[in-house]
């Protein structure tokens, strides 16, 4: 009878401690669910042979995949370099946990996502190893960020440098002026000089003075860009500048079998905007799409120049039938220093300072290309 009370008395107390691991059971469950479907990180769980078993909505917003593509997967099949994931996944397995601070995943439009990744190994009550957990922070953007500032400092020390050789460079430019003008005097006052000897060194003379205006106009404008104005607007007429641009680069057309073709009529096409800031941009990406060009070797050359009336400004389409951009490059364009014409020919500044200069401008560049074809740099231009 009494060994019958203690059971029943066992019972209940059994009844009672389940029902309240169960009740723990609901809440842990539902902290869990609450953990996987709010947090923007990225939250996964694999068996332990990496297949994911639960995959949370930041990390379907974070790699674009839905749970059903990616359950039953091996979770290695979303980083970008899979062996080197599998040893982070192996080491958390041996030590219990591991980090790493910039781990790349591949989006599934195939964009590289930079995380900060944990992980930890999950163990059953035996103490032996069932699977992994990963958190991943999506830290692409502060990447970017990061890049971006450390583009601006260096950009910021380019422009000091720059202005300290622009300015040294005007004094001998100044002498040099000033020498061929004289020797022009004594040329054209000498007696004895035969004339077509005179005329000879005349020329020389006015090409000597021709290219040193040029430096003087170069070394100007690396004054104006660093200085950072702010841009002078006036009203303008962007088929002159456009038609400027070319008429500036015809020496280099000379020799080359580019065809420049202006696919616009005669009429002005007035903005408010400064020409200076605006020529700059349109040699450089003109520049680039008569070297795109001539590097294809292709034959018929050709570049055209159209615009357009669009939104409340204007659009500057530059096309070339270059060799187009190759995919690996195309997210590099506007990047400092990234080049890939030999040292003497690229510096790798043209993009990023055109990119700089139409923020200041309040425009846009873009482009788009299809390699094997061509390019299409578009640049937009606000009306005032
Ligand atoms: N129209 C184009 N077609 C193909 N590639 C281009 C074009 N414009 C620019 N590029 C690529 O972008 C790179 C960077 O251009 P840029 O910043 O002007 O520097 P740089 O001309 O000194 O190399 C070039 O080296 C080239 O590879
Ligand atoms: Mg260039």
């Amino acid at each position: 009878m009494e060994s019958n009370n203690d059971l029943a008395a066992e019972l209940k107390k059994v009844t009672r401690e389940l029902a309240s691991y169960k009740i723990e059971l609901h809440q842990t469950r539902g902290y869990l669910h609450c953990i996987l479907q709010n947090s923007r990180d990225m939250i996964f769980a694999t068996d332990v042979t990496g297949i994911v078993v639960s995959f949370s909505k930041g990390a379907e917003k974070i790699l674009g995949y839905s749970l059903a593509e990616v359950i039953g997967r091996p979770i290695t099949d979303f980083a970008e370099d899979p062996s080197a994931f599998e040893q982070v996944m192996n080491s958390c397995q041996t030590d219990g946990c591991a980090v790493t601070l910039d781990f790349h995943f591949r989006h599934k439009d195939g964009s590289r996502v930079h995380c900060h990744a944990s992980l930890m190994s999950l163990t059953n009550r035996e103490g032996g190893v069932v699977g992994t957990v990963g958190v991943c922070t999506d830290i692409t953007q502060w990447k970017k960020l990061q890049d971006d500032l450390v583009q601006v400092d260096r950009l910021a020390e380019i422009g000091r440098i720059a202005a300290g050789v622009a300015h040294e460079m005007n004094n001998p430019l100044a002498v040099i002026s000033e020498a061929s003008g004289w020797a022009r005097e004594v040329v054209t006052d000498a007696a004895g000089l035969a004339d077509v000897d005179r005329k000879e060194l005349l020329d020389t003379l006015e090409k000597i003075d021709a290219q040193t205006r040029r430096c003087r106009h170069i070394t100007h404008r690396l004054l104006d860009f660093t200085r950072d104005s702010a841009p002078a607007k006036q009203a303008l007429d962007i088929h002159e500048l456009l038609r400027g641009t070319v008429e500036l680069l015809r020496p280099e057309l000379k020799h080359s079998p580019v065809k420049v073709e202006f696919g616009f009529s005669d009429d002005p096409l007035m903005v408010r905007s400064d020409p200076r800031l605006l020529e700059q941009v349109f040699v450089n990406v003109v520049t680039n799409a008569v070297h795109a060009v001539l590097e294809s070797g292709k034959p018929d050359g050709q570049i055209a120049i159209r615009t357009a009336r669009y939104d409340s400004g204007v659009q500057v389409d530059i096309e070339d039938n270059g060799g187009g951009i190759p995919k690996e490059n195309q997210d590099k364009m506007f990047k400092l220093f990234f080049t890939t014409k030999p040292p003497g020919k690229g510096t790798g500044l043209g993009l990023p300072i055109c990119r700089n200069l139409m923020e200041k401008l309040g425009g846009e560049i873009t482009f788009e290309t299809e390699p094997g074809q061509g390019t299409t740099f578009t640049l937009w231009i606000p009306g005032d």
